[in-house]
């Protein structure tokens, strides 16, 4: 049966390195609040002259590099974000022409943090039935420009994080590659985590009333966030398991969205692991959103977490709520 393999793979973050102390200048906040509530020690910010289709750029050509492919072979790209450079069109035409690719299709894909999870979906769906070969899935976020850094917007503003992953996915031909992927929103809890504007709600779309009234800045109710999200991880990561009949003792590693420590600490618990067993590289990037699922499987594979025909589970939660699972053979 033709699957989705990953054939290569790569990471990119922004130099400018923004430390706990960095926003005490900020803000009314402190290193022992953000680090004990949720892992964070540092993110990393891009300067002036960077944005999400850069990062991509740069993700994309390590992921290129390390399959030993050039741009002209790949035949889809597929961008996960909900930061691209412009309103419209989306950031994945700038990824086709500045890498030099053929005109293939490219599109953004809008699900936040399950985005890459929800990407990789997609993706394998196009290799299975055989409409493409050899797709680019990027995740890429420049979350600090959306953000306040005051007190009132403390919340949020130590949370985010900038960098981009990526991945190559080509035609199997063995048993390794996606095994299944699994996918879920509950739209009730929309204005739980939002960025209100602009949008086609208002009229017009944007406007100095709606910057007045706050709507361009991301708002969060983190308790019910994170509520949901304790529950959703563990079900969807079991749906995985239990799709492909694959126990927790076989899995090498999970690798959740880094939401949040305490989060993955919570789902250890839960499903009775330990926390060796879930990757967590939140302390250096923060949530990085749709791209914090490719830089950590890009990070634990350069450090040898698993291997050749190892099981490793991605599982994501996020703003909708949209919550998602795949289970991966290496
Ligand atoms: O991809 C999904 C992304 N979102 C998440 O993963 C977030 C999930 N939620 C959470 O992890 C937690 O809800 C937070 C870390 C966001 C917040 O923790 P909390 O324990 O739910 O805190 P809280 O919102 O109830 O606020 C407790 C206090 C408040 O002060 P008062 O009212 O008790 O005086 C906040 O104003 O902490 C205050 N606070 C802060 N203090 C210092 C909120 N943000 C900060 C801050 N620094 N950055």
């Amino acid at each position: 049966m033709r699957r989705a393999k990953i054939t290569g793979i790569g990471h990119s973050v922004p130099d400018r390195v923004v430390t706990n102390a960095d926003l005490e200048k900020l803000m009314d906040t402190s290193d022992e609040w953000i680090t004990e509530r949720s892992g964070i020690k540092e993110r990393h910010h891009v300067d002036e002259s960077t944005s999400a289709s850069d990062l991509a750029i740069e993700a994309s050509t390590i992921a290129l590099d390390s399959a030993g492919m050039n741009p002209e072979d790949v035949d889809l790209v597929i961008f996960c974000t909900i930061s691209s450079d412009y309103f419209f069109p989306g950031g994945a035409v700038q990824i086709q022409e500045k890498l030099g690719m053929k005109n293939i299709g490219a599109f953004d894909l809008r699900a936040a943090c399950s985005g890459f999870v929800y990407g990789l979906s997609v993706a394998d769906q196009f290799i299975r039935t055989g409409a493409h070969d050899t797709i680019l899935l990027i995740g890429a976020e420049v979350q600090s420009v959306a953000l306040e850094f005051d007190t009132d917007h403390r919340d949020m503003a130590v949370l985010f994080g900038d960098g981009a992953g990526a991945l190559i996915l080509q035609t199997s031909d063995d048993d390794s590659g996606v095994l299944s992927t699994h996918l879920h929103s509950d739209g009730k809890h929309l204005q739980d985590l939002w960025l209100p504007a602009p949008g086609s709600k208002y009229k017009p779309f944007m406007s100095k009333k709606l910057i007045d009234e706050g709507l361009h800045t991301p708002y969060m109710n983190g308790r019910e966030v994170y509520k949901n999200a304790v529950t959703r991880f563990p079900e969807v990561i079991h749906e995985a398991l239990t799709h492909n009949g694959i126990a927790l003792e076989d899995v090498a590693l999970v690798i959740p969205h880094q939401a949040n420590l305490r989060i993955s600490q919570a789902v250890a618990r839960r499903m009775g692991i330990g926390m060796d067993k879930i990757y967590s590289n939140i302390h250096k990037y923060g949530n990085t959103t749709a791209a914090s699922i490719p830089i950590a499987m890009s990070e634990a594979f350069a450090e040898g977490l698993f291997k050749s025909s190892d099981n490793i589970i991605l599982a994501a939660f996020g703003a909708g709520f949209t919550w998602g699972s795949a289970a991966i053979r290496w």
